[in-house]
């Protein structure tokens, strides 16, 4: 059975119990460590899952931020350095990355509250996280206020690629699945995902057809 929520049934539930209602509403989401420093390179770490694809040339992804009501680090690193990284959440350590949403002291780095380690390349001005198995390097291209609720859209200019050579396809597609990554439905419940099949261009005048199947009983 599928029942009816709408905007006035949507208005009048409690503030919490919406956030967790709404946030379940775009289902799967990546689970991304988002680090970042101060002047001082002192890091910061913080969990988001907002992030997407704008585009592939130039190399672009998104994020958004929520307002900065609060003092936010991530979002005052980010626009005081120009750089921060994106490192994918192994599903090996949902728990640690779950932790960096807490409210510590902007004395406290996350990396040591929580049990990561910062890893710093040459010639890039922000921390990656080294227990990460697919690390993203970006240059803020652009940051900007949405008006409909005061969060912040940031978009990055990709600098920086860390991962396994040998999960890049030949058509350059990165096999997510051999990495054992974690994804996050609303605000706090961690999944494994389970791969189904990679499918061949959609051209109108052919039927859906896959080019390689997932053993699906992982
Ligand atoms: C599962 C999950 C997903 C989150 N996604 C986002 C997000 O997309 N954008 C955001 O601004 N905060 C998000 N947060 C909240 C931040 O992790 C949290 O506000 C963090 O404390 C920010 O760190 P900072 O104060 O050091 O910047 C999320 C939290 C959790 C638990």
């Amino acid at each position: 059975m599928t029942n009816l929520f709408d905007s006035g049934v949507i208005n009048d539930m409690p503030q919490r119990y919406r956030a967790n209602f709404i946030n379940s509403l775009s289902g799967y989401k990546s689970a991304n460590l988002i680090g970042t420093c101060d002047a001082n390179r002192h890091t910061n770490l913080a969990i988001v899952t907002s992030v997407f694809h704008v585009g592939a040339n130039p190399p672009l992804m998104g994020m958004i931020m929520r307002p900065h009501t609060v003092t936010r680090d991530t979002l005052g690193n980010i626009k005081e350095q120009g750089y921060y990284t994106i490192n994918a959440v192994p599903v090996s350590m949902y728990m640690q990355a779950h932790q960096t949403s807490a409210r510590y002291n902007p004395e406290q780095s996350e990396f040591d509250q929580c049990g990561f380690t910062p890893c710093w390349q040459e010639g890039f001005a922000a921390p990656f996280v080294k227990e990460s198995p697919m690390r993203v390097g970006l240059r803020v291209e652009d940051t900007q206020r949405i008006d409909a609720n005061q969060t912040e859209l940031v978009i990055g200019r990709i600098e920086q690629v860390w991962l396994d050579s040998n999960v890049i396809e030949d058509d350059g597609t990165v096999d997510i699945s051999q990495l054992s990554l974690a994804c996050v439905s609303g605000l706090d419940t961690y999944h494994k995902a389970n791969p189904l099949a990679k499918m061949a261009y959609a051209k109108p005048d052919k039927a859906p057809s896959q080019i390689k199947l997932f053993n699906t009983d992982q």
